[in-house]
C-alpha cells in the first residue's frame, strides 16, 4: 500500500510526536466540528454536574480529523486520565480484562479502530460496557464456570473510520456518537496557523492560505504539509514561509492545487480508462490499482467523494464530470451508445 504520500490521511510514524505536541487540550481550543464540540459540552457538563461517567462514545469519519485528539479532549474536560488502546492490539480477551478492572471510576478508556477486535474480545467488553462487571470463565471442560467481576463505571470512547464495520450490538452500547467530517478551508487556515506559531515558524496569511486549501480538510495533511514547507523554507530560503516559498515547496512535494497527488489522479484514471468511467465495483478497482480494499474505501475515496470528483453508487464507483475535467477530458454522455 502506497501509505508514504505526503497527503495520506493515515497516520505515520513521524506524525505521531507532532500530534502529541499540536493537539488542542480543550473543547475552546478544537478548531472546526462545531455541532460535535457544542454536543461534547454539554453532555460533558451534564455529567460533571451529576458526577457521573460520560456515557460512552463512539467517534467516526475519515483518518486524520481528529478522533484520537478529541478523545484525548474529553478526557481532560471530564478531569480524568485516559488510557489508550486499539482493536488490533488486543490479543488475548485477559488483556482486555486487566486494562477494564484497573480503570477507575469516570475514567476514560480509549480503543481506537475499535471495529478490529476480535469476537472473543468484543464479548468481554458487551457486558462491561452495559453492566459494569465482566464474565470471566475460569477452569476448562465439564468444571469451567462463569464469575462475575465488577468493574467502576467508566467511559468507553471508541473510534472507528465508518461505523457500519461495527457489530450492531457493539454499537447499540454507545450513548454518544458522533461523526465527523472533513474541515473547511477556514477551519484548516486557522489550524495551520496554530501550529505554525506552536512549531515556532513564521508564515505570511495568504502562504497559510495556500497549504491550507492542500490539505484535503484534514488536520493531520494540514500539518504535515506545514512541516515540509517549513523544511524548504530553511534549507532554500531564509526560514519564513512566503506565499513564494509555500508554491515552491508544495511543486517540489508534487501536491497539486486540489491536494492531490498520484494515487488520487491513479485512481480516478483507472476508472476512466480502465473501466470507461464506472460504474465499477471497489474489489476490481483495488486489483486493478494493486492497492488494499479498505485503504481505497477508508483513506482515498472519502475525500474524492466529498469534493465531487467520485460517486459512490449502489453498483459501484463512478467518475463524474469534474474527474473527466480535471484531466481535460469531456465527460462520456448520459445518451452514449457503447
Ligand atoms: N490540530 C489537529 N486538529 C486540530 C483541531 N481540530 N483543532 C486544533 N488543532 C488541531
Amino acid at each position: 500500500m502506497s501509505d508514504d504520500r505526503i497527503v495520506t490521511a493515515a497516520r505515520v510514524d513521524e506524525d505521531v510526536p507532532y500530534e502529541a505536541g499540536l493537539r488542542p487540550r480543550t473543547l475552546d481550543d478544537y478548531i472546526g466540528q462545531d455541532r460535535v464540540r457544542e454536543n461534547l459540552h454539554v453532555s460533558i457538563e451534564a455529567a460533571r454536574q451529576r458526577g457521573e461517567a460520560l456515557d460512552h462514545v463512539l467517534l467516526y469519519g475519515p483518518p486524520g480529523l481528529g478522533k484520537t485528539t478529541l478523545a484525548y479532549v474529553i478526557a481532560n474536560e471530564l478531569g480524568v486520565p485516559i488510557r489508550s488502546t486499539a482493536g488490533p492490539v488486543i490479543e488475548k480477551p485477559g488483556d482486555l480484562a486487566a486494562m477494564l478492572t484497573n480503570l477507575q471510576a469516570r475514567e476514560v478508556l480509549f480503543i481506537d479502530e475499535v471495529h478490529r477486535m476480535s469476537p472473543a474480545i468484543e464479548e468481554i467488553l458487551y457486558p462491561a460496557m452495559e453492566d459494569y462487571e465482566l464474565d470471566i470463565v475460569i477452569g476448562q471442560g465439564p468444571s469451567a464456570r462463569s464469575v462475575k467481576v465488577p468493574v467502576r463505571r467508566f467511559t468507553l470512547i471508541g473510534a472507528t473510520t465508518r461505523t457500519g464495520l461495527l457489530t450492531s450490538p457493539l454499537r447499540s452500547r454507545f450513548g454518544i456518537v458522533h461523526r465527523l467530517d472533513f474541515y473547511s478551508d477556514d477551519n484548516i487556515l486557522e489550524i495551520v496557523q496554530r501550529s505554525a506559531r506552536i512549531i515556532g515558524v513564521p508564515i505570511d496569511l495568504d502562504a497559510a492560505h495556500e497549504i491550507a486549501r492542500r490539505a484535503r480538510g484534514t488536520p493531520r495533511v494540514a500539518n504535515r504539509l506545514l512541516r515540509r514547507v517549513r523544511d524548504y523554507a530553511q534549507v532554500r530560503a531564509n526560514g519564513h514561509i512566503t506565499l513564494d516559498v509555500a508554491h515552491r515547496a508544495l511543486r517540489l512535494l508534487e501536491v497539486d492545487e486540489l491536494g492531490f497527488d498520484e494515487i488520487d489522479r491513479r485512481l480516478l484514471r483507472t476508472i476512466i480508462e480502465k473501466f470507461g468511467g464506472g460504474p465499477v465495483g471497489v474489489a476490481s478497482l483495488a486489483a486493478a490499482m494493486s492497492e488494499e480494499r479498505d485503504a481505497i474505501e477508508d483513506i482515498y475515496e472519502p475525500f474524492l467523494i466529498q469534493i465531487g470528483f467520485l460517486d459512490r453508487t449502489p453498483r459501484g464507483r463512478v467518475a463524474t464530470a469534474r474527474a473527466y475535467e480535471y484531466f481535460g477530458l469531456s465527460a462520456p454522455g448520459k445518451d452514449r451508445l457503447w
